[in-house]
């Protein structure tokens, strides 16, 4: 076994013993089942750890990551992490959480070829299509960036609302609110996109406004810049 394997399996056999010490019944509640009311959609970026952001424990929170926190409607991962999270784990709150920084939403921007991701990517790449006019409003980079990073973690959002698993639960009078966040890399700090959706109708209202609100404030601090 090479040294880093080797020093996976000591890092584990520690943190064992250091949590029965802790806690001697944690392991024990954890076996029995496991009952989070969130799930968490996130990206796969090392340094994105759903559980430490929002101080959950194991057993807590339900976890599907994936480059740029993407969620399409042919996806079958992810479409099947929802509907066990909706509808057996019956979780109260789904968390769609970008982050300021995501590499792949960088490589949209800059056009780059990264091989067969880019495939993947190139639904993020729709979001930054159909906001090309209001992203190209400031020539900035890492504002274009930060808006893209936000924008998705949004249009990912309202995918999964728009997904028979979400509009059967929620017809079914199951209470379930679907949040787009985004999480900065710089001070560990998550950012509410005004979106929390308890139906379709919601989703599609706080998309609306939520883009509306973002764009809106660029106009403005761009008009109270020119009178200067
Ligand atoms: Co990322």
């Amino acid at each position: 076994m090479s040294d880093e394997i080797a020093q996976l399996f000591e890092n584990n056999r520690a943190w064992s013993d250091r949590m029965q010490v802790e806690d001697p019944a944690y392991f024990l509640r954890l076996v029995r089942q496991q009952s989070p009311e969130y799930l968490w959609i996130g990206c796969s970026d090392s340094r994105v750890p759903a559980n430490q952001i929002v101080g959950l424990d194991p057993g807590e929170v339900f976890v599907h990551r994936n480059v740029a926190n993407v969620v399409t409607h042919s996806d079958l991962n992810v479409l099947s992490v929802i509907q066990f999270a909706v509808d057996i784990l019956r979780v109260k709150h789904i968390l769609v959480v970008g982050h300021y920084g995501c590499g792949g939403v960088r490589a949209v921007i800059n056009d780059e070829k990264n091989g067969l991701v880019d495939n993947w990517l190139r639904h993020v790449r729709d979001v930054r299509d159909l906001y090309a006019r209001q992203l190209a409003q400031v020539e900035d980079f890492s504002w274009q960036h930060n808006r893209l990073c936000e924008l998705n973690a949004i249009h990912q959002a309202a995918n999964i609302c728009q997904t028979t698993v979400l509009r059967d639960a929620w017809l079914r009078g199951h209470d379930v609110t679907v949040h787009a966040w985004c999480y900065s890399l710089e001070n560990g700090l998550v950012s509410d996109l005004k979106i929390s959706a308890r139906s379709y109708e919601e989703a599609t209202e706080q998309t609306h406004n939520a883009v509306a609100r973002m764009f809106w404030m660029t106009g403005k601090r761009r008009r109270d810049q020119s009178q200067d």
